[in-house]
């Protein structure tokens, strides 16, 4: 989580500093405290000005300059929770290498106290040269945390590694680190999005769900150190990084992934929206049309929670179900906690349109074994992947 945290972004002199400004912004909204320090060169791509209107306070690269806060050399590393170098050149990771601190930047990195991230960008050849691959191993063993650069076509017309990570990766990689590892050492297996049900070689019968909040709980289980298994329907989400992915289409794809993983899980959350039914044939052909009405035969897909419910007596991992209702929400998941044997069941009410389905936010009663019921207020799907972890923590201890 990098809400309330205090994160210093040193930018360097080469030509990928212009996505730094889109960092910060993204570092800004997700509500963290953000400090620029450039190096003399970097100043010549971007001006300061543009990181002190996204930041907010004063950018400084002149460790002379009258305006230059004493010792803010040693104060801003010293303060922060996480010190960004984005874009690192091979120069700037090389004087992080030896201990250089001649300027602002290489002297606040030297007197930090915070976890360090390094964001390499750079010309490929540059960047695997055996004198920057070294470079990068003496800073990694010492504790930095170096991201791989992209690969693709560069600002000098070459192909290959050496651009910046995206801005919005290096903010999500950011996040984890900033997050307290509670879910170190747990295996927590995650479905999400809806399943497509063929009817032909064109068609299928699918539902709403976006796979938006199964992929919170991925990211969120991820960042809290916790080894991720996402088992995910056909979305238009990015995997997450970091994460043990598995695409399916159908449920019964589905049924197979989550079953191989329930012997080794520590938790299962099945947020996906799962077709009850399927086509009780799939045609070779595509279907042509009549004149007549169409009548599709319906036959029933296994119910996979369900099934784990059962499992779970003897593999003792917590199990968690979702339920999508327009109507008796309560009473409705209260039912399928029971019959499927769940430990807590998110129940949300899909009628409402600032929630559920394809929204940025929801709104969800959690029921658990014990009848309790727990009524939690509208909010984004990441904040409530968090607090369903921590309910999750609490029934593990129990
Ligand atoms: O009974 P209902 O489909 O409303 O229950 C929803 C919960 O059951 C969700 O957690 C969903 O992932 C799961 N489910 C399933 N297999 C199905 C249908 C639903 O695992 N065939």
């Amino acid at each position: 989580m990098i809400k309330d945290k205090k994160i210093v972004i040193g930018v360097t002199g080469g030509i990928a500093a212009y996505k730094a400004a889109e960092l910060v912004r993204i570092l800004v909204k997700g509500g963290a405290s953000v400090r620029v320090a450039m190096t003399s060169n970097a100043v010549k791509f971007v001006a300061p000005l543009t990181f002190e209107t996204l930041s907010g306070n004063r950018v400084v690269w002149d460790m002379f300059d009258p305006f230059t806060e004493p010792i803010g050399h040693i104060t801003w590393g010293q303060e922060a929770d996480l010190l960004i170098i984005a874009p690192a050149t091979s120069n700037f990771i090389a004087k992080m290498a030896h201990g250089t601190a001649d300027d602002f930047l290489t002297s606040m990195v030297l007197a930090s106290t915070a976890k360090i991230l390094v964001c390499p960008a750079m010309n490929t050849q540059m960047y695997k040269n055996a004198a920057t691959q070294e470079n990068i191993r003496l800073i990694s063993g010492r504790g930095c945390f170096v991201m791989k650069p992209g690969e693709g076509e560069l600002a000098c017309h070459t192909e290959g590694p050496g651009r910046l990570p995206e801005p919005e990766e290096i903010a999500e990689l950011a996040g984890n680190l900033l997050t307290e590892k509670d879910l170190d050492g747990l295996k927590v297996v995650v479905t999400a999005g809806p399943t497509q049900e063929p009817v032909d070689p064109v068609r299928y019968i699918t539902n709403r769900s976006s796979g938006k909040m199964g992929y919170a709980i991925a990211r969120a289980a991820t960042a809290r150190g916790a080894a991720v298994k996402l088992i995910s329907g056909p979305v238009a989400l990015k995997p997450p990084a970091g994460i043990d992915f598995h695409q399916v289409k159908t449920a019964e794809e589905m049924r197979k992934a989550a079953l191989a993983e329930a012997g080794q899980a520590d938790v299962i959350i099945k947020a996906a929206a799962v077709s009850d039914y399927r086509p009780g044939e799939t045609a070779l052909q595509k279907i042509k049309k009549d004149e007549g009405s169409f009548t599709l035969n319906m036959i029933k897909n296994p119910d996979i929670l369900a099934e784990l419910g059962a499992l779970k007596k003897n593999d003792g991992f917590i199990l968690v179900g979702f339920a999508a209702e327009t109507e008796s929400l309560t009473a409705n998941a209260e039912e399928k906690l029971r019959k499927k044997n769940l430990d807590m069941i998110v129940a949300n009410d899909v009628s409402r349109e600032d929630s559920g389905f394809d929204a940025e936010n929801n709104k969800v009663q959690i029921i658990y074994r014990d009848g309790k019921v727990e009524d939690l207020p509208l909010m984004p799907k990441e904040s409530l992947a968090d607090q369903l972890l921590d309910r999750i923590m609490v029934l593990r201890k129990k």
